[in-house]
């Protein structure tokens, strides 16, 4: 029997990083992955090709919409979506093929199958053509998570649909109604939206993206009216989600407690994500589960077995591949016998609508229910030269620094390229910058990260210069 002394359950961001920084750090490792390709949930079914249709969206959208403001005329913008998925299909399969040659390159072993333990040292993998037991002296599980699904509603990935296959339609709803409006039913809506779909969205807690700081929030919703047309039902309490023949009927209670039927084309399930430890076999060796259904680990990301770690979805916080990926380098170097750090606090939030939404840090209401005392300071991006050139006025950025120190506590934007704009975020609270250091940084002009510079200035002394 072959023998580790690492081996990885899953291949998505957390195990696939986590196997290479192993292997750069000596050990003899493998990964094991069910599917057929590497790259878990994030390069097959979510990271990159919802980014790749909301790039190929965005600029549809923008052909038809803005290049007549630049002097740029068509006679007739049309659209393929066979096109556009066959693009996100090949970017998809390019990333996934990537991996396989970073596995050749780092010697790591991959063996595909469905892994499942079979004591503490070792699990069988399970295709379906062979079983294979391995061995190893530390195991990182790293199955991430699946869709969740609501009570009584089932998906039947025709019309009743998940992010999975709204990555994959075949063509351009009429109609979508997005039951949730997280992270997933902005971009999937905005991409269809953008082609040109009615998009009402039916969230059931009284603020859009409600775990970002509400100016987000209530900025985003305007927008989405504004530029998209989006139809927000906020307080929405679905009751039945059925598909009648090429329809789907939804039923519900809206603010007001009214009943409400909807028949629309399509119907998008994206009220979160479970996490996913199916066939595992945890249960043999006795690895303990929170209520929720995660992994439950200590600060190292060590189960309650000692040679056992957990990373990504499948333990507590933000679902998000970067998360996935800083635990899995952390757990890597914690077995080799090093001191990683990781903070949790200075994870960014990001959500690839347009214009963009990233945070970093406190949000202004957990800074109020922490009863810390903080000062604010925004600046919107119409102020700014760099926004007027290219037409993206929306927005703002928000800085939250304490009261006193003026150390920054939190960053919290919506605009053009804020996603590339929170790492100055992440940097700058890394080291405890106060508001003041990023005040008087050099910022090139004209660029977006002005807005930044701006709000700093505004946040540290309420002197802001372009407004
Ligand atoms: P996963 O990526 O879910 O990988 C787990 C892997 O484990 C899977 O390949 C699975 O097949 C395998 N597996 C499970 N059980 C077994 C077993 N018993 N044996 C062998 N293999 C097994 N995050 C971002 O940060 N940015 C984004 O832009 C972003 N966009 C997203 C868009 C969508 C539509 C979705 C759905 C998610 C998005 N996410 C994004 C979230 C991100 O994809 C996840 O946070 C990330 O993939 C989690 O990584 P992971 O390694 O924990 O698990
Ligand atoms: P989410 O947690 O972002 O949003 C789910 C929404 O559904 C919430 O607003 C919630 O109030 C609402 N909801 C729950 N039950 C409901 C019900 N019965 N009726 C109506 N609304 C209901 O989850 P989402 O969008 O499914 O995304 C899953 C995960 O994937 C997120 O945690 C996110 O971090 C990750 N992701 C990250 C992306 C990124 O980083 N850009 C992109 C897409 C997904």
């Amino acid at each position: 029997m072959k023998k580790y002394d690492l081996i990885v359950i899953g291949s998505g961001p957390g195990g696939y990083v986590s196997a290479i920084r192993s292997a750069q750090l000596g050990l003899k490792t493998a990964i094991v992955e069910k599917y057929s390709s590497l790259g878990g949930t994030c390069l097959n079914v979510g990271c990159i090709p919802s980014k790749a249709i909301l790039d190929s969206s965005e600029r549809f959208f923008s052909a038809n919409k803005h290049f007549s403001e630049h002097g740029i005329n068509f006679n007739n913008v049309n659209f393929d979506i066979k096109k556009m998925m066959e693009r996100k299909d090949k970017i998809v399969k390019q990333t996934c093929n990537g991996l396989n040659f970073l596995m050749k390159k780092n010697k790591i072993d991959v063996y595909k199958g469905t892994a499942s333990f079979q004591n503490k040292s070792s699990i069988t993998v399970n295709s379906d053509k062979l079983s294979n037991e391995i061995q190893s002296e530390y195991f990182i599980i790293a199955t991430g998570s699946k869709p969740t699904e609501l009570a009584g509603i089932k998906n039947d990935k025709k019309r009743i649909i998940s992010s999975t296959q709204a990555l994959s339609l075949k063509e351009v709803p009429n109609e979508l109604i997005i039951i949730g409006g997280g992270v997933i039913g902005i971009e999937l809506g905005s991409v269809y939206a953008r082609l040109g779909t009615k998009i009402t969205v039916l969230e059931y807690s009284d603020y859009l993206i409600n775990s970002f700081d509400k100016s987000l929030s209530k900025e985003l919703k305007k927008i989405l009216i504004k530029n998209l047309s989006f139809d927000i039902q906020l307080n929405f309490e679905v009751k039945t989600v059925k598909s009648v023949g090429n329809k789907v009927i939804i039923t519900g209670l809206n603010k007001n407690k009214e009943e409400i039927i909807y028949k629309t084309d399509y119907c998008l399930l994206s009220v979160g994500r479970s996490p996913y430890t199916k066939g595992l076999n945890l249960n043999k060796i006795g690895i303990k589960l929170s209520a929720s259904g995660k992994i439950i680990v200590d600060n190292n990301l060590k189960t309650n077995v000692s040679n056992i770690f957990a990373i990504g979805d499948v333990i507590d916080g933000p679902m998000l591949a970067h998360k996935a990926e800083e635990e899995g380098v952390y757990v890597a170097e914690y077995i080799s016998g090093q001191k990683p750090h990781l903070n949790y606090n200075l994870i960014p939030n990001v959500i690839y609508s347009w214009p963009e939404v990233a945070s970093v840090g406190k949000t202004e209401q957990e800074l109020i229910s922490s009863g810390i005392k903080y000062k604010v300071g925004d600046f919107p991006f119409k102020a700014l030269g760099r926004s007027r050139v290219s037409g993206d006025l929306d927005g703002f950025v928000k800085v939250l620094a304490d009261e006193i120190s003026d150390e920054i506590l939190g960053v919290h934007m919506i605009g053009p390229r804020v996603a590339d704009l929170i790492s100055e975020a992440v940097v700058a609270m890394e080291y405890r910058a106060s508001a003041e250091d990023i005040a008087r940084i050099c910022h090139a002009h004209p660029t977006f990260s002005e807005a930044i510079k701006e709000a700093a200035l505004n946040a540290s002394e309420k002197r802001a210069l372009h407004i």
